[in-house]
């Protein structure tokens, strides 16, 4: 079933609209049209969370909620979404939802620009946790910025939420809200809107057909990386196909010596299950954007967008990552080494789709990765370097070394690895290997690092790595 209007759950009904603008901003729908105007544009970039709404989506018989920057959502992804305002927390007898009276209490505004942003991602932590331990508090925090309160009044009104009841009035219409959004959640969408066109399709059978007529169509996953054509380039895109609706293609599996992402995964997702195979890649990811981020973002739009310093990258890299490509008629599976062709240049094609990525397990081998980023959160790295090796008996047997920031492309290390493999790990070879990374790499300089910064960074972290075995234990910031 398709339909040109999309539906969603607001203030406790169906929202219709006919043929909405595909390139309207959520942000701009909020402010402008509903006139709710609690919710804020600071950067409009996704970067500051002013703009931060709550989402809730069914779920088996449930719903879940995730915080959003609607500055970067476009209007026609809210089919079959319900949308949370902080207009909508306070309650119909006028007191403040628990988290709105914990800021009030812990006095945690001041000139209330940032406030509603804060207050939904806190919403959403209340909605999720059962406890607030302060890992949980700086995580669901890590997409807002204050420029006058600063975050201690804000960290300990989080706090105080561990002794409130946890039941709101989201909690009692919850089964109403269920039933309104199975109503709606079943429709594909098409919009032809004057010259634009938008489709959302929800089977990848469906998506090949609109691909087959739309071949020039931009792919829109999370719009972390692809909406800023909008809202900071100002160009419109004239045909999007959104991808996030296909849950067909949200997956995580476990397929004996190979974990298979599908493409529309949220990254949040993936980040909860990758810990226990790769608990670095874990720790990378929870840097990775803020928790708005990845509630939407994929690992798929980091590997076509295909920057250098796309921080899943090199880890991808080092661990041997497959992509999974399929058009109209075929599947292709190519190595992500091979994939990356030149500045955000990569092999897909027209008409091409990722469909999944294959990451492959190396239950015996020693995994780290680092990011080197001005800001701790919420920062694209300068420099991200990952390794995977097999040690037997003291001597490397095999390695792979990845590097994000230090070339056009994320690139493995060549000259370094020769080095590595099939050595003992002493002073002399680390000397050697870090030497080599100069032959591998010649890092330009720009607004996150000069050159020189880059290539010392990457040796030192090649140098931490192998402290790190050798010394059995982490030498990190955050431990
Ligand atoms: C505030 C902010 C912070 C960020 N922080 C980080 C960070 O710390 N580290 C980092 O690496 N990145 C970061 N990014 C960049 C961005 O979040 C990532 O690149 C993200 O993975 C993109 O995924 P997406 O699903 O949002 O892709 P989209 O924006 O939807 O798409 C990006 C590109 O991929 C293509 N695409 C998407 N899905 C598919 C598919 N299935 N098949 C083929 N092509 C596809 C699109 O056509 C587009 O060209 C940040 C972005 C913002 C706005
Ligand atoms: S306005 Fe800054 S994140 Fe949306
Ligand atoms: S209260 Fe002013 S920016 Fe946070």
């Amino acid at each position: 079933m398709t339909s040109n209007t999309i539906k969603f759950v607001h203030e406790n009904r169906i929202v219709e609209i006919k043929n909405p603008e595909p390139n309207e901003t959520l942000l701009n729908y909020i402010r402008i049209k509903l006139k709710k105007t609690g919710t804020k544009e600071g950067c409009a970039e996704g970067g500051c969370g002013a703009c931060t709404v709550v989402l809730g989506e069914l779920k088996n018989k449930n719903i879940n909620y995730s915080a959003v920057n609607s500055c970067i959502m476009f209007l026609p992804t809210l089919q079959g979404k319900q949308l949370i305002l902080v207009e909508d927390l306070i309650y119909k007898n006028g007191s403040l939802h628990p988290v709105q009276q914990a800021m009030v209490n812990y006095h945690s505004s001041q000139c209330g620009f940032c406030t509603p942003g804060f207050v939904m991602s806190l919403f959403s932590m209340f909605k999720n946790h059962s406890r607030f331990k302060d890992s949980i508090i700086r995580d669901s925090i890590s997409g807002n910025l204050c420029r006058c309160t600063g975050y201690q009044p804000i960290i300990k009104a989080a706090k105080s939420l561990n002794n409130k009841n946890k039941i709101d009035h989201f909690n009692k219409n919850k089964k109403n809200i269920i039933n309104m959004l199975e109503k709606i959640n079943n429709q594909s969408i098409v919009i032809y809107k004057k010259d634009k066109k938008y489709f959302a399709p929800r089977y990848v059978q469906e998506l090949k057909k609109i691909l087959k007529k739309n071949i020039d169509s931009h792919l829109l996953s999370g719009g972390t990386d692809l909406s800023l054509k909008v809202t900071k380039e100002r160009n419109d895109m004239n045909s999007i196909i959104y991808m996030n609706s296909i849950n067909e293609l949200n997956y995580i599996r476990n397929n004996n010596g190979y974990i298979e992402v599908g493409a529309t995964t949220p990254l949040i997702k993936f980040e909860n299950y990758i810990k226990k195979y790769y608990i670095d890649f874990a720790n990378i990811l929870k840097r990775y954007g803020s928790v708005q981020i990845r509630n939407v973002g994929t690992i798929a739009g980091n590997i076509a967008t295909a920057s250098p310093i796309g921080d899943t990258l090199p880890i991808l890299l080092s661990l041997d990552a497959k992509v999974v490509l399929r058009s109209i008629k075929k599947t292709k599976i190519i190595s992500l080494e091979d994939f990356f062709i030149d500045y955000r240049k990569t092999k897909l094609k027209k008409g091409q789709f990722i469909d999944s990525i294959r990451i492959p397990l190396f239950p015996k081998n020693i995994f780290k990765a680092y990011k080197i980023s001005k800001r701790f959160d919420d920062d694209i790295s300068s420099v991200c370097a990952s390794f995977n090796l097999e040690l037997k008996n003291k001597i490397i047997k095999s390695i792979k070394v990845a590097y994000g920031g230090m070339a056009s492309i994320p690139k493995r290390a060549k000259f370094c690895e020769k080095i590595l493999l099939n050595s003992s790990i002493t002073e002399k070879t680390i000397i050697e290997a870090k030497e080599a990374l100069e032959k591998d790499f010649k890092p330009i300089s720009d607004m996150r690092a000069s050159g020189k910064y880059r290539i010392m960074v990457a040796k030192n972290l090649l140098h931490k790595c192998f402290l790190e075995i050798e010394q059995k234990k982490l030498i990190r910031i955050d431990n």
